[in-house]
């Protein structure tokens, strides 16, 4: 039985990946050979796994106050941005562009 979730396609890479109801968009990423920066393991303390949401961004879970307060902090606020080790799958397909200039 093909488990509830999301498919996920991460670019440029070019891989389409099924994901887990819940789980974060990093953990997708690195479970499927997709390299995604994590300097701090996933805390939400780095920003380095800033990623642009193409498409689907209604299938994520809806951005906290510590993940937007980071990405104040670091100056890469945007509505498409954001962190791959808290935005959360929940169905869906979803396009997302790992590693882009997150500065604007
Ligand atoms: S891995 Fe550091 S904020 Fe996501």
């Amino acid at each position: 039985m093909k488990p509830a979730g999301a498919s996920v396609t991460f670019l440029p890479a070019n891989v389409t990946a099924a994901a887990v109801k819940g789980e974060s968009l990093l953990d997708c990423a690195l479970a499927h050979g997709v390299r995604i920066e994590c300097e701090c393991g996933g805390s939400c303390a780095c920003t380095t796994c800033c990623v642009r949401i193409i498409a689907g961004n209604e299938a994520l879970s809806v951005p906290e106050a510590p993940e937007l307060d980071r990405l104040t902090l670091e100056g890469r606020h945007g509505t498409a941005l954001r962190l791959a080790c808290q935005a959360l799958v929940f169905y869906g397909d979803i396009l997302v562009e790992t590693n882009p200039d997150c500065s604007s």
